[in-house]
């Protein structure tokens, strides 16, 4: 299959992977839904990842990934989760292949097919961690190259690794990931983050999403079905007034500019935002709500909110992904 640059379109359907389970064994596995992973699998990884937290507070060189070159490969600009991956890499002995643009520094310039690029770095690289702008590369990437493929997020379909540092911030913070009430809020047609929340949420008992949207920004109806058949109590709201006062988790998405067909169009649902700030959480919040927001923060949170130790963002979510990246990359390359 030969992906172009053209953007996928706003009614782009979520894209179900061929997912191969991972049931306590990660050894070689590619990374690419959270439907991979059981209740198990995310306590193995919350406690390898709590172990690599230790490790990278305190300076511990490791060895663990030493003579593993990690590829990345980014065809979509990335601040945290390119910057996570290389990290985790180096903190763990390895080394990384950094290829952020492949579409100007690499062969794909020259028109080389995006298969042929896996069959590439493939051959130099241990795995390779891909981001991509279409929904359901990840996949066509995992089958093309026989190194484990780890998914950074492919168009508006999912982003497991920001959705298992989420997962694992939420249950450091209230100790389950059962009984949550939780605000989705912002994109929830487009945002591959929240696309794979709603996967990773119901995994677990009485989950309860409020999702909070413009009325364009809604899930997909088939979408909204195939979640609440999975056992999530799902509520659409499209006004803050609707905010339930007990919410565990505030969990705000941008609008996602980038999968719109004309910036019009973004500027017409764009009026109809909704963002975070002082007063909002003084009218709507609970004292233990927590404020999460997988950045950039465009439009989603005020910087006012910051100070406020409610907001994880900063504090605990993006530090999170270091230790939840050094700990898959451990467990992929079965190195742990
Ligand atoms: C998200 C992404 O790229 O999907 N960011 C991230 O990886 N931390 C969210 C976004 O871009 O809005």
């Amino acid at each position: 299959m030969q992906l172009t640059t053209s953007y996928p379109q706003l009614n782009t359907p979520v894209f179900a992977p061929d997912k191969s389970k991972i049931n306590g064994d990660f050894t070689h596995k590619d990374i690419l839904s959270l439907d991979q992973f059981t209740v198990e699998d995310l306590h193995t990884l919350f406690g390898l990842a709590d172990e690599m937290k230790q490790l990278a507070l305190h300076h511990r060189p490791s060895s663990l990934l030493a003579g593993y070159v990690v590829s990345l490969l980014f065809f979509e600009p990335s601040s945290r989760t390119f910057a996570s991956f290389a990290s985790a890499v180096k903190r763990l002995g390895g080394e990384t292949i950094e290829i952020q643009n492949p579409e100007t520094v690499s062969s794909v310039n020259k028109g080389e097919s995006f298969e042929d690029t896996m069959r590439t770095f493939e051959a130099y690289s241990d795995a390779i961690v891909l981001r991509h702008y279409r929904a359901g590369s990840a996949q066509v990437a995992a089958d093309t190259a026989s190194v484990p493929l780890l998914n950074a997020g492919d168009g508006n379909n999912e982003h497991p690794t920001q959705t298992l540092l989420d997962l694992y911030t939420i249950y450091k913070h209230f100790g389950r990931l059962n009984n949550l009430t939780c605000l989705l809020a912002g994109d929830p047609l487009n945002s591959r983050v929240i696309h794979s929340m709603m996967r990773g949420l119901s995994l677990f008992e009485n989950n309860r999403v409020y999702l909070l949207s413009s009325e364009q920004l809604r899930l997909k109806r088939s979408d909204l079905f195939y979640w609440g058949e999975r056992g999530i109590n799902i509520v659409e709201i499209d006004h803050e007034k609707d905010i339930p006062a007990y919410c565990d988790l505030w969990y705000w998405t941008r609008i996602q500019k980038e999968r719109f067909a004309s910036p019009q169009e973004y500027e017409r649902v764009m009026k109809r935002g909704f963002i975070v700030t002082p007063e909002l959480l003084r009218a709507r919040a609970g004292k233990h709500t927590i404020v999460m927001d997988p950045l950039p923060r465009v439009s989603t949170v005020d910087p006012a909110v910051d100070t406020d130790e409610r907001a994880v963002y900063f504090r605990e979510q993006i530090r999170n992904g270091l230790y939840i990246r050094m700990a898959l990359l451990a467990l992929v390359l079965g190195r742990a």
